[in-house]
């Protein structure tokens, strides 16, 4: 498997159960990998927090409910319904990125309201083109700086 099995990772509950029916046995290790939070930062060439800040990494789903309070710095994954548009409208950055780490690797970053479209636009040409996608980014609220 490929990325950081400590963020929203179902596979290593898949090894267990497989143990538990206990048909076949076997060891495993996990090898901490690079997860895309990580390649999305530095390919952005940006940190997750701001000095003495919190961040917050979360789901789509979790995101549509409503910016988390006490936090300007969110990444979220699993999002297949664009949720950062909700935020067109807020003084904020976004750094997104799709199929980091290959050769496919998309970027786009800046105020929110002007990337948003631009994001918009290049995810459904590539998923079109693809088939698939996968991306995650970073929303940075300025508003409560
Ligand atoms: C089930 S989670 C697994 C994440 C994995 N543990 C990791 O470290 O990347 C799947 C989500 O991770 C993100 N993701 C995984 N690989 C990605 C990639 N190459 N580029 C962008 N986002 C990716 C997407 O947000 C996707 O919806």
């Amino acid at each position: 498997m490929w990325g950081d099995p400590s963020l929203y990772d179902s596979t290593l509950g898949i090894l267990e159960e497989v143990l538990e029916r206990g048909a076949v046995a076997f060891e495993y290790d996990v090898v901490p990998g690079i997860s895309s939070v990580s390649a999305l930062a530095a390919r952005h060439r940006t940190g997750l927090t701001r000095v003495a800040r919190p961040v917050q990494i979360t789901t789509g789903r979790r995101l549509a409910e409503g910016f988390p309070a006490d936090v300007d710095d969110v990444v979220v994954m699993l999002d297949a319904h664009q949720t950062f548009r909700q935020y067109a409208r807020e003084d904020a950055d976004i750094y997104w990125g799709a199929y980091l780490g290959t050769p496919d690797e998309i970027l786009v970053s800046g105020p929110i309201a002007e990337a948003s479209p631009r994001i918009e636009r290049l995810r459904a040409e590539a998923r079109a083109r693809k088939g698939w996608i996968m991306d995650t980014y970073l929303l940075r609220l300025h508003s409560r700086d």
